[in-house]
């Protein structure tokens, strides 16, 4: 399978990676600056089958420069995986944050999204998969974390769209939460390793069916209200 992973550099992004190259998958993974992705560079041993590419996805020319920069040949699994929380603790509701957060989360996938479809359609597998949090669901909300929140609903909703717009040519897409993970976004309190998180959406990924597409679910397979 040949997979496409974004935010690649660090964090979820980063075990992602590894985990997939470990078990012999094709990985095209995305840094915004990939000269200061050393762990990511130290995964393209001899033999694994890794690319790495420059990508912001806060930026129209450097998302098509990706779709330009990605050998030949169909994408079977996008992982949109790039996010950023926000400033945190600060202004409940600040307006520059929120847009800032949302172009990022929410816009920036679904400009990865716009321009790897062609490269999706040309394969057979057509997933999509969102990293998205519990905290983006309304159902559940209790108050706070504006920036964050909203674009994480939105991204809710851009998966159940996709699911909706797609599903007629075999695409499956899905919006996963990764639990409370240990890396520079969850901090040290986190709960769940990197390593527990990925292991459990991958299982997820590889069983993905046509009747879990626009639905959110978390690492170990629970599904979570909108
Ligand atoms: N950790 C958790 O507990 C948790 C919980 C729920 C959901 N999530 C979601 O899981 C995903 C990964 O989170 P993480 O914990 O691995 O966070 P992280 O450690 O902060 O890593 C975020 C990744 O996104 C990249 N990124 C940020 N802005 C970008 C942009 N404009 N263009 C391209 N890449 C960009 C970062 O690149 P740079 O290094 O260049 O900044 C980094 O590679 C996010 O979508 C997050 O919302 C995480």
């Amino acid at each position: 399978m040949r997979f496409v992973v974004t935010g690649a550099n660090r964090g979820i992004g980063l075990e992602f990676v590894k985990q997939l190259t470990e078990r012999g998958d094709e990985v095209d993974a995305a840094a915004r600056d990939p000269d200061d992705a050393a762990d990511l560079r130290a995964l393209a041993l001899p033999g694994v089958r890794l690319r790495i590419h420059r990508l912001d996805v806060v930026d129209d020319a450097s998302v098509r420069g990706l779709a330009e920069a990605l050998p030949a040949g169909p994408v079977d699994v996008l992982v949109n995986n790039a996010g950023v929380s926000g400033v945190k603790g600060g202004e409940p509701i600040d307006p520059e944050d929120i847009l800032r957060v949302f172009d990022v989360n929410a816009v920036g996938t679904l400009r990865v999204v716009r321009a790897l479809l062609p490269r999706l359609r040309a394969g057979k597998t057509r997933k999509i998969v969102n990293l998205t949090s519990h905290l983006g669901s309304i159902a559940d909300a209790s108050g706070g974390r504006y920036a964050y929140r909203l674009s994480k609903a939105a991204l809710n909703m851009a998966t159940r769209l996709l699911a909706e717009d797609l599903r007629g040519e075999g695409f499956l897409t899905v919006a996963l939460h990764p639990g409370w993970v240990q890396t520079r976004m969850g901090g040290s309190a986190a709960p769940v390793p990197p390593e527990q998180s990925i292991r459990g959406m991958l299982r997820i990924v590889d069983g993905l069916k046509a009747e879990q597409s626009g639905r959110v679910f978390d690492f170990q397979g629970r599904e979570l209200p909108w």
